[in-house]
Formats: structure tokens, C-alpha cells, sequence
């Protein structure tokens, strides 16, 4: 099949790595030099018109900005197979307060929350709420939306920082997880949970980022904690939407059971990359299936290794980074170093946004997965270049 796959980060390279394992003619686009290594890529945005010139049997959409532009809907209207999320159902992620209305209105279980409109409204609803408090800006704020305040006067300023448009909710305590389904707009199958790292920092420390690793182990979620998420999360939030594409909830595993963090209308990043590391069907036979609504009665297989990704960050991410530093050592790492700010120019690879590269590897069990990431994590350099230490420590630290 030629597939078509949309974005340009780590997320794309690894989707497209794997269908291109499967044999199949990757195009993408805007892509990336690592979604150049499997197919060929258009370095353009006009995605109908790159359609309209390849003849795509499917295409793929990864972030969420064209999907809440529309092209689902385009592409549709034109005739091509597509997986993702309608311009409709992009308001799941990219208004928190659309979102947290939509949760509260299908019953679906999420933290405690009050909406603000203007900065006096929201000082007035943080009285009625304990510390830490959550705040957060209604808009698309790529995972850098988000502040969690010890006291007054951080969730002051941070109302101040991220208003007017706002959610403040109640704190919830517990393990984070990534649960993501594909739908086909009544049919849905899990795939494998996975966790992602959104702080900075070890130790879950320093500012928000997009993502700074995850991992893939079968052991994330119990069977019973699979089923409540599908229950009491996915079921009532496809019923209502005809959701079709990649629902992701974001979850907090609690006393009381799962909570919904929040929902994105995608795939995650950096999560995809370890989930392509260990997904074992035929990718894109399911993801066409997605397409045409034939998903029932389909299920996922699963490699047992559990899979690890690190992300290699450039000097400055979260804030204002630097680009164009050199990468070298790529073709010493043994691992899969998934592309997602880096540039080719004359003196070779070099990094062109804040996270940089998404090293995957795996292993029989997750200490040898994660060893052997970092092995390959530490044959590459550039300079200024950070990355967490610890990805898996957790499902270590759970499992031990
Ligand atoms: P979000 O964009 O809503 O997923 O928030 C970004 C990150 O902030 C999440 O991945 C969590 O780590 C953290 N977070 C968001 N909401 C809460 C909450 N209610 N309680 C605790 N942590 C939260
Ligand atoms: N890794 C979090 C996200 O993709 O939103």
C-alpha cells in the first residue's frame, strides 16, 4: 500500500518506520530526515494537494494541529482512507474546558475543576480549592499549559501567566499512565499501556515538557484496571463522539480508580515510539481497518520484551532552545534513534528543535531494555544536549 503519513516528529518517524517494515511505500510530510530514511517526504504542509498527487491507499495524521485544522474532514470529503480525529472532535484536546465540561457532562471520572473566564474569576474559584492546585490554560500549549501551585501565591501568578481562559482543578495523587485506543467510530482496540515522563527532570522534577521518555511493559495496567479505563473512560467518551482515530486518555491511576487527566485526540510522543517498538500485528492492516470502520473483533499483538525510549533534549528545552549543534555518533547507536529536531546540512545532522532525538530500544525485561537504550543514548552527542536518566525507574521501583 503507499500510506501517507502527516507530521514531522518521533511520533511520525516511528509510525512510519514500522509500516515501512511491513513493506509498504511510505510518503510523509512535512516529515523529517529520520521519515526520510523509509519513504519519501514532502516538505510542505499542503496535505490534500500532496493526496491529490500520490494517491494515498491510507494516511496516518500524528499531531494534533492538522487534525484541528481539519484535515480528517478534507480528506474525507475528497475520498482518501484516513485515521484520525474530525475538526469536531479535536475540541476533546484542544479546549481543557470544552473537555472538562465534556467529561463532567458523559460522566466520565476526572478531577474536581472550575472554570475561569477572566483573571477575577479565577483568584475567586481558587479559594474554594486545597494545595497544590492545579492550573490550566484552556489552549493548546504543547504539555507546557499546566502548573501545579504549592500555595497562593505560585497559583496567582500562575493564573496571571496562563489566563484568562482557565481551569483550576483538585490535585490527584497517584501514578500517571497513557492509555490510548484506536477507533473506528463505534469499534475500539486498546493498545498497550504506557507511561511517559512529562517533568524535565529526574526524579519527575523541574518544568513541564511534551514528554521526556516512556516505556512499554505489558505490566502498566492490570486487566482490571484495563477494563474500568475502557468502561468508565473510553466507552462513554466514543459513544458520544463516534470517535474515530487515536483517543488518548491521560490517566491517573488513584485509590478510587482511574481519572482522567485529560484527553488528546492522537497518538502520544514519545510514547508511540515505544509502543511501534513492540506492537506485533500488521500495523497497517488494522489501521486501514480503523479507516473503513472494520475494527470489530480486531485485537493487538504484543512483542514480550518491553520496549524503552529516552529522549535527547537541546540545549535549553522547555524554554528557548538553541538549534544547530552537531549530532554525532547516530550510526554507532544500536538502538532506534527516532528523528524529531534534527535538520541534514552540509556538515550532517544537526538539531533543529527542542526534543531532539527518541533513542528506543528493547530487551527480555525492562532493566535490559533500559540498559540498552542508554547504551546507545550514551554513543550520541551533541552539544548541550540533556536527557532524563531515569525512564522506567518507576515500572522498576513497582515491580521490584
Ligand atoms: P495535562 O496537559 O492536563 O495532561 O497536564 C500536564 C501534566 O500535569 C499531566 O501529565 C500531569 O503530570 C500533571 N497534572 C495535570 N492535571 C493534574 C491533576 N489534576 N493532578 C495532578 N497532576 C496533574
Ligand atoms: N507525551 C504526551 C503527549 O503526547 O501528549
Amino acid at each position: 500500500m503507499k500510506i501517507l503519513v502527516i507530521g514531522s516528529g518521533g511520533r511520525e518517524h516511528a509510525v512510519a518506520w514500522r509500516l515501512a517494515m511491513e513493506g509498504h511505500e511510505i510518503f510523509s510530510a512535512p516529515g523529517n530526515p529520520g521519515t526520510a530514511q523509509v519513504g519519501k517526504v514532502f516538505p510542505s504542509s499542503d496535505y490534500l494537494a500532496i493526496a491529490q498527487s500520490i494517491h494515498p491507499d491510507l494516511t496516518v495524521v500524528g499531531p494534533e494541529v492538522p487534525l484541528a485544522a481539519g484535515v480528517v474532514d478534507q480528506f474525507r470529503a475528497a475520498g482518501f482512507a484516513i485515521v484520525g480525529a474530525t475538526q469536531e472532535m479535536a475540541r476533546l484536546e484542544t479546549s481543557k474546558i470544552y473537555s472538562k465540561q465534556f467529561m463532567q457532562r458523559v460522566g466520565i471520572p476526572t478531577a474536581r475543576f472550575a472554570r475561569a473566564e477572566s483573571v477575577a474569576e479565577a483568584l475567586a474559584a481558587l479559594r474554594v480549592f486545597q494545595y497544590p492546585v492545579v492550573v490550566k490554560a484552556d489552549g493548546l500549549a504543547a504539555g507546557k499549559g499546566v502548573i501545579i501551585a504549592q500555595h497562593a501565591a505560585e497559583a496567582q501568578a500562575a493564573v496571571q501567566l496562563l489566563g484568562p481562559r482557565l481551569i483550576i482543578e483538585e490535585f490527584l495523587q497517584g501514578e500517571e499512565v497513557s492509555f490510548i485506543v484506536l477507533c473506528d467510530g463505534r469499534d475500539v482496540v486498546a493498545l498497550e499501556a504506557t507511561q511517559d515522563h512529562k517533568r524535565v527532570g529526574d526524579g519527575d522534577t523541574g518544568p513541564n515538557t511534551g514528554g521526556m521518555g516512556a516505556y512499554c511493559d505489558g505490566r502498566i495496567l492490570s486487566a482490571k484496571q484495563i477494563q474500568q479505563a475502557l468502561d468508565k473512560v473510553i466507552a462513554p467518551a466514543v459513544a458520544a463522539t463516534n470517535f474515530t482515530g487515536f483517543l488518548y486518555a491521560g490517566l491517573m491511576i488513584t485509590a478510587d480508580g482511574p481519572k482522567t487527566l485529560e484527553f488528546n485526540v492522537r497518538l502520544g510522543d514519545p510514547e508511540t515510539q515505544a509502543l511501534m517498538h513492540r506492537i506485533d500485528s500488521d500495523w497497517a492492516d488494522v489501521l486501514m481497518r480503523a479507516a473503513g470502520g472494520n475494527l470489530k473483533n480486531v485485537s493487538l499483538q504484543w512483542k514480550a520484551e518491553p520496549s524503552v525510549c529516552v529522549v535527547m533534549a537541546a540545549y535549553g528545552y522547555p524554554g528557548e532552545v538553541r538549534s544547530g549543534d552537531l549530532i554525532t555518533g547516530l550510526n554507532q547507536s544500536t538502538a532506534q534513534a527516532f528523528h524529531a529536531g534534527t535538520k541534514t546540512t552540509e556538515r550532517g545532522t544537526e538539531t533543529s528543535g527542542g526534543r531532539v532525538l527518541g533513542v528506543t530500544a528493547s530487551g527480555p525485561d525492562l532493566r535490559s531494555a533500559i540498559a540498552n537504550t542508554y547504551a546507545s543514548v550514551e554513543k550520541i552527542h551533541f552539544d548541550g544536549m540533556h536527557y532524563r536518566r531515569d525512564i522506567g525507574a518507576k515500572g522498576l521501583k513497582r515491580w521490584a
